[in-house]
């Protein structure tokens, strides 16, 4: 992969310039100039119809990002990625989620082994899970599995929970819970609605050492043998990891242990045997529609042209506001409750991977990365930060996500929905004059007075930046699809910024700093710390 700094490149330079003209750009304005100015601007992969009309950016502004793109060798980089080169330099490893989900018969000679490596996991998940939802595979006491827990965190829990409450509607008999904080309330919770004698037990942790991960599974399996017995172990917990040693020692099956390859980042691992309580809570049917979906993605991003490839401009739209517009965030609203937990999975998957300040070259960059993401439904978002988007002082671009039709067949619901999710994103680009204000305010029967003293409350200055996303119908096909498209996304975004996406080394930071702290807390010694610090653990030690 070229190693360029963006701002260095002719394209940047030709998009400042660019920008200088956008002082007084008024969308209002561009859509009564250019009656096809939605339809220039929209990009439609079949079910997909993806709308950047609303966005403060001209024909121009999309051609030069494009431009930036290609001058910082995306083309290159996404050769790079799709063929296995190792572009995790700092941890020495190729990213290949997207062999997870590439057919055998269509895999590219480069990755052909990651793809056959990737299929025999995967036919081992899938024949353990037939056979658990079957009845082949019994509990210690010969009976069907009913529940299961799945234990992890990070991206053993991010992906597997946002995909499982996204996929309610396909959802067999069997009960799943998620348990990750390191929280021993959360864990109690957890285990008052189980019963142990029908419960499986999924430990995900590609290393086997996260601290969370290894304490809640270990207070998992002491609560367990303790209520049934020790030798029952193997048969009620299972292991998704890629340190086969630690999960065999923990006491766990060696062929209940479905392998994790170092090739695949945490965050991007839902695709692969991580999925495994997703499989089973959905049927390995509808996990093979969720990987072909995410493959449908990965085809687009390799083979259409930048212009309209649906990743890359999501990407550019980024670069467009976090870079020349200084906007800090970017906020992601699904016009759905099965995707409530959307925006927490996304938190992990941009910001852990572009919340980087160091180049590809080891230099601190002078420019700025990843953006902060945050979001929540739609039409309750509305009723709690939305007078920040339409009234407050920052810029805040947002995707609007929603489904064409609904799952279940609630028209009166669903039209008021879909109402909202579309006059959102219009009054958010429209905004209200003061002169549309006033004559609102007329029409109500307000006095002059109270008119004048409402008036300059009453204005909405507009041009708040929001991108459409409407997918034809939720299936595991399109949330498949859908996740990839952000993967994707990501990936632009850190070739652009010239950053390593794939490791996260301030992550790591954390991990060690906690154990030291945990040390302190143990032996009831505070000394070496700042006066905050040693206080704060001296009046926890006092209550503890
Ligand atoms: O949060 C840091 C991280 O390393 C994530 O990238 C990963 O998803 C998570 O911890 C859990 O790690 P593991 O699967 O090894 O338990």
């Amino acid at each position: 992969m070229k190693n360029i700094n963006p701002t260095e490149t002719n394209a940047w330079l030709k998009l400042e310039k660019h920008f200088e003209g956008f002082d007084n750009f008024s969308l209002r304005e561009e859509f009564k100039k250019d009656a096809s100015r939605a339809e220039k601007l929209t990009l439609i992969d079949k079910d997909f119809y993806v709308d950047f009309s609303k966005n403060l950016i001209t024909e121009s502004t999309r051609s030069h990002l494009t431009a930036l793109a290609t001058e910082c060798g995306l083309k290159e980089a996404i050769n790079s990625y799709f063929t296995g080169a190792v572009i995790n330099a700092t941890e020495k490893r190729a990213v290949l989620h997207t062999a997870l989900r590439t057919p055998q018969n269509s895999a590219d000679s480069s990755v052909i082994s990651n793809v056959n490596d990737a299929t025999e996991s995967k036919q081992k998940m899938f024949k353990y899970v037939d056979n658990v939802l079957n009845g082949t595979t019994l509990t210690a006491h010969g009976k069907k599995f009913d529940t299961v827990v799945n234990i992890g965190i990070g991206g053993s829990d991010l992906g597997p929970v946002m995909v499982y409450e996204a996929l309610q509607a396909y959802k067999n008999d069997m009960t799943l819970h998620f348990v990750s904080n390191v929280e021993g309330d959360h864990v109690e919770e957890v285990l008052k609605k189980i019963n142990p004698e029908t419960t499986l037990f999924v430990i995900v942790s590609k290393s086997f050492g996260t601290q969370e991960t290894l304490t809640n599974a270990t207070t998992i399996r002491n609560w367990f043998t303790e209520k049934i017995r020790t030798d029952a172990v193997s048969k009620h917990f299972i292991a998704v990891s890629s340190n086969v040693e630690k999960a065999v020692n923990f006491g766990i099956d060696h062929t209940n242990i479905f392998p994790m390859f170092d090739w695949v980042g945490g965050r991007f691992s839902l695709w692969s045997t991580v999925g495994m309580s997703v499989a089973l809570g959905i049927g390995t049917k509808n996990f093979q529609s969720l990987l072909d979906g995410a493959h449908e993605m990965d085809n687009h991003f390799k083979n259409v042209d930048f212009e309209q490839n649906i990743p890359v401009q999501l990407a550019l739209m980024t670069i467009w506001y976090n870079n020349f517009y200084r906007a800090q965030s970017e906020a992601i609203i699904p016009y759905t409750q099965y995707l409530h937990r959307l925006p927490a999975y996304l938190q992990q998957a941009i910001m852990e991977s572009n919340g980087k300040c160091v180049d590809r070259d080891g230099n601190s960059v002078t420019y700025d990365t990843g953006n902060i993401i945050w979001g929540e439904p739609g039409t309750n978002s509305q009723h709690a930060f939305f007078q920040l988007i339409h009234q407050g002082t920052k810029l805040i671009p947002a995707h609007f996500i929603a489904f064409a039709k609904a799952k279940y067949n609630q028209p009166d619901h669903h039209n008021k929905l879909m109402a909202n999710f579309i006059a959102q994103t219009e009054a958010l680009m429209n905004g209200k004059t003061r002169n549309e204000a006033k004559k609102d305010l007329e029409k109500s029967g307000k006095s002059k007075e109270e008119i004048e003293l409402l008036l300059p409350f009453k204005v909405f200055e507009g041009d708040q930046p929001t991108t459409t996303i409407l997918i034809d119908e939720l299936t595991p096909h399109s949330i498949g699809k859908l996740v990839a498209m952000y993967e994707h996304k990501i990936f632009t975004e850190g070739i652009i910024w010239n950053i390593y996406s794939y490791d996260q080394w301030g992550v790591e930071l954390g991990k060690v700093l906690a154990d030291a702290v945990l040390e302190n807390i143990e032996n009831k010694e505070y000394a070496g710390h700042d006066s905050s610090t040693t206080g704060i653990l001296k009046r926890f030690g006092s209550l503890n």
